[in-house]
């Protein structure tokens, strides 16, 4: 196992006890709602935002204690949001992460208030410790991931996505949709690991957020490309979900070859925004190399 392997496995790990220890147990009222929240939290996923959340708070200094919370607010609205999209009356997923989906396990009702309430203990988490040196950068960070998760951000790109469902999209437009949908929480997570740490100048925020747009908008082409080639066993989600919804996607845009040619170039800008951080961004070249490579 490479370095980075054991760095990303370590991490995996614990977080997924911080997680465990972060949402309500199942054996506390609503026992339902709580028990799908688990479930659709816990045990899956790749965690990839909080990861990018823990290198760029290693870049920063920052003390773990700190950034889980950070990470676990990001992953509980990125769970939210996988747990919406799966819903008939947006993608209309059975598997995700290897297991039935939420409402499929439970029922619509109650996968919907499991998004309510992941999203209301996301913010929770963003307020109930010190998280940065002062409490302005603390409401900076709440203000970040508000706005990073809501129409401006990634209900606004889900929005944008459903709108477009038979549409052929310019690239421009496409670009709109999935720098919202998915690039928004992406780029939300590394900023939030930055500020739990010691400040950094506005040039090198604005260099980790110019990395971070890249290697947001680049996970989503990768997604895109992984849907139409790769297969559900792998992927633990319906394989082919974009073609039989109608989806505009930088696959039916551009075409395959095309779409990871992109992908390539956005992983090219986003490892120059980190030149001068030196060293102290392998781990965030690294995550942008797997986000680009990875293979589900
Ligand atoms: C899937 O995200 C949804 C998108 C934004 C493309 P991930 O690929 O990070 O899903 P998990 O968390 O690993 O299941
Ligand atoms: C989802 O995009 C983005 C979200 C905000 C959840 P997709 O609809 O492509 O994600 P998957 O492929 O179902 O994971
Ligand atoms: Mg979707
Ligand atoms: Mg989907
Ligand atoms: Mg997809």
């Amino acid at each position: 196992m490479s370095d980075f392997q054991t760095w990303v496995h370590a991490h995996q790990q614990r977080f997924e006890e911080v997680l465990r220890e972060l949402l309500p147990p199942a054996d506390i009222a609503p026992q339902r709602l709580h028990a799908a929240m688990r479930y659709s939290v816990l045990d899956g996923g790749k965690r990839v935002r909080p990861l990018l959340a823990f290198a760029a708070g290693e870049l920063a200094g920052a003390a773990l204690a700190r950034v889980n919370y950070a990470a676990a607010a990001v992953e509980m609205i990125h769970a939210y949001s996988l747990v919406h999209d799966d819903m008939p009356c947006m993608d209309n997923d059975v598997l995700r992460r290897g297991k039935p989906t939420c409402h499929v396990e439970y029922d619509e009702a109650t996968a919907l208030l499991v998004g309510d309430a992941l999203q209301s203990l996301a913010f929770q988490m963003l307020s109930e410790t010190a998280l940065a040196d002062d409490s302005a950068r603390q409401l900076q960070m709440v203000k970040l991931l508000a706005t990073a998760s809501g129409s401006r951000g990634m209900a606004g790109g889900q929005a944008f996505d459903l709108a477009s469902v038979g549409k052929q999209l310019s690239i421009s437009e496409l670009e709109f949709m999935h720098i919202h949908k998915t690039g928004a929480l992406i780029r939300a997570a590394i900023l939030l690991g930055a500020y739990c740490g010691k400040d950094m100048t506005e040039a090198q925020f604005g260099k980790l957020d110019h990395y971070g747009k890249c290697v947001g908008l680049a996970f989503q082409v990768v997604d895109d490309v992984l849907d139409a080639e790769a297969d559900t066993a792998t992927l633990g989600k319906t394989a082919g979900k974009d073609a039989d919804n109608d989806k505009p996607t930088y696959v039916t845009l551009l075409g395959a070859a095309a779409a990871k040619k992109m992908a390539a170039e956005l992983h090219a800008e986003a490892l120059q925004a980190l030149d001068e951080f030196g060293d102290k961004a392998q781990r965030l070249r690294e995550l942008a190399d797997f986000i680009v490579m990875r293979k589900y």
